[in-house]
């Protein structure tokens, strides 16, 4: 086991013909621009601890595979360091960083055995002489010896015996036992993902690399996998970084969940501290299905925000904090959840229903916004999502109001989209650093 440290890691790639520039933010520094090419990673600092179960989610083509390719060893790093159990490893070849890799698309060899597809790494390591035994000449002599004999009669190497026993526990822990004579084709996807899994755990790395390794995989399968992938890496304790780009794998696999965007992480934290604090509008976009609103407020000291007719009090906590955003414009940010179906007030908001969508156990409306008078500033879309109890009837095309938990509120800067937080706040379980 071990913990795995990244420092400053940067990756670009040489640019092709026909590649657009790599766009830069004006936020961001010089320093990450300074690699030639097309920037895929930046400055990427996070430390996994021995034993965790880190998950790295983010939206298609933000570096995800990228990053556990570099970590695999499979790419070299543009600039920083990588160190696997204090031990850096910038250098050294795949197969000396004692990592296993679960790719997406399992990559089994086909015309071995699931049997021999979970020993290969094992035998492989065995030839390559790491642990060679003094009687090996002697053992290979007495096995090539007894090849074409009936199978009781063979002789079997101590090596292979040690194969035997950890293809065995393996396929045990993953109950695959009924089907190690088999082929890959002879396989549904879940039971191949299983022996690619296997493969991986039978190595007993002190790193597990898992790259999307669910995706091929139905909905109902996919959900006991995710579950016997949790169980087994808590019974293993082998530290595990898994890509996904799914947030429900991301909430309910990872100790912690780091959030990446265009080459940059957003924030690390555990999973229900990243839907509660989001560190900026990316994350609280990205965490929570369907994703937060964000409509523009005008905040008016001491505590009422405004646009058009729409006028609320916040709660007293926010006073202090947004001061000095008076007769500014903020983002105010309010999850699907926390709307729900209310009666005319200027403090609640008007809409008219666009779409119901009963899902049985909750209903799920999109809402567009009628307030007179209101100004969307261009980048707010005016369609809320709303989550609804599912014994209330709506119809499509009705105009209502929704009220909004004012205890579940959520405000960004308009400029740099950070979350803005009162200094203490009882609502939310985790104080700000
Ligand atoms: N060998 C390469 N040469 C040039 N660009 C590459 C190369 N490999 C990846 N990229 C680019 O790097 C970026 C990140 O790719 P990566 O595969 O890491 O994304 P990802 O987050 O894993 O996406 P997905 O969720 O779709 O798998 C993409 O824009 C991709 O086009
Ligand atoms: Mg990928």
């Amino acid at each position: 086991m071990a913990q795995v440290i990244l420092e400053n890691v940067y990756k670009s790639f040489p640019h092709r013909k026909g590649d657009a520039p790599t766009p830069v933010k004006d936020n961001v520094n010089k320093e990450d621009t300074r690699a030639e090419g097309v920037s895929v990673l930046r400055r990427i600092n996070l430390t996994v601890a021995d034993g965790e179960f880190m998950v790295l989610v983010g939206p298609s083509g933000c570096g995800k595979s990228t990053l556990l390719r570099l970590i695999a060893g499979l790419e070299t790093m543009t600039g920083g360091n990588i160190s696997v159990g204090n031990k850096l490893v910038n250098d050294l070849p795949p197969k000396q960083r004692d990592i296993a890799m679960v790719f997406q698309n399992y990559a089994l060899y086909p015309h071995m055995t699931v049997y021999d597809n979970i020993a290969f790494g094992l035998r492989r390591r065995d030839c390559n002489g790491d642990k060679a035994s003094d009687s090996s000449f002697v053992e290979n002599f007495l096995v090539g010896a007894t090849r074409n004999l009936p199978k009781g009669l063979r002789y079997i190497s101590q090596k292979e015996r040690l194969v035997d026993q950890q293809v065995r526990y393996v396929a045990q822990l993953l109950q695959i036992e009924a089907l190690l004579k088999r082929l890959p084709k002879q396989l549904s996807g879940g039971q191949r993902q299983r022996v690619a899994l296997g493969r991986a755990i039978a190595r007993n790395p002190q790193v597990f690399l898992m790259d999307e390794p669910l995706s091929n995989l139905d909905a109902k399968l996919r959900a006991e996998t995710r579950a016997q992938i949790v169980k087994l890496q808590r019974q293993l304790g082998t530290t595990t970084i898994y890509v996904t780009h799914d947030q429900t794998e991301a909430m309910t696999m990872g100790d912690r969940i780091a959030i990446l965007n265009q080459g940059q992480l957003q924030q690390v934290a555990p999973p229900l501290e990243l839907y509660n604090r989001p560190a900026n509008r990316f994350v609280a976009e990205f965490i929570g299905s369907p994703p937060m609103n964000f409509i523009p407020v005008k905040f008016q000291a001491p505590q009422i925000i405004t646009n058009g007719d729409f006028r609320m009090t916040l709660p007293e906590i926010w006073g202090a904090t947004l001061q000095k955003y008076d007769g500014q414009t903020l983002i105010l940010g309010i999850r699907p959840e926390h709307l729900s179906l209310s009666v005319p007030a200027t403090k609640n908001l008007p809409v008219q229903v666009e779409l119901v969508e009963n899902l049985g156990n909750d209903t799920f409306l999109a809402a567009q916004l009628i307030i007179p008078g209101f100004q969307d500033h261009s980048f707010a879309s005016n369609s809320l999502q709303v989550r609804i109890p599912p014994d209330r009837t709506v119809r499509m095309g009705e105009n209502t109001w929704l009220s909004i938990t004012p205890e579940k509120l959520h405000f960004f800067d308009p400029d740099t989209e950070l979350a803005i937080y009162p200094k203490t706040s009882p609502m939310l379980p985790f104080e700000q650093k």
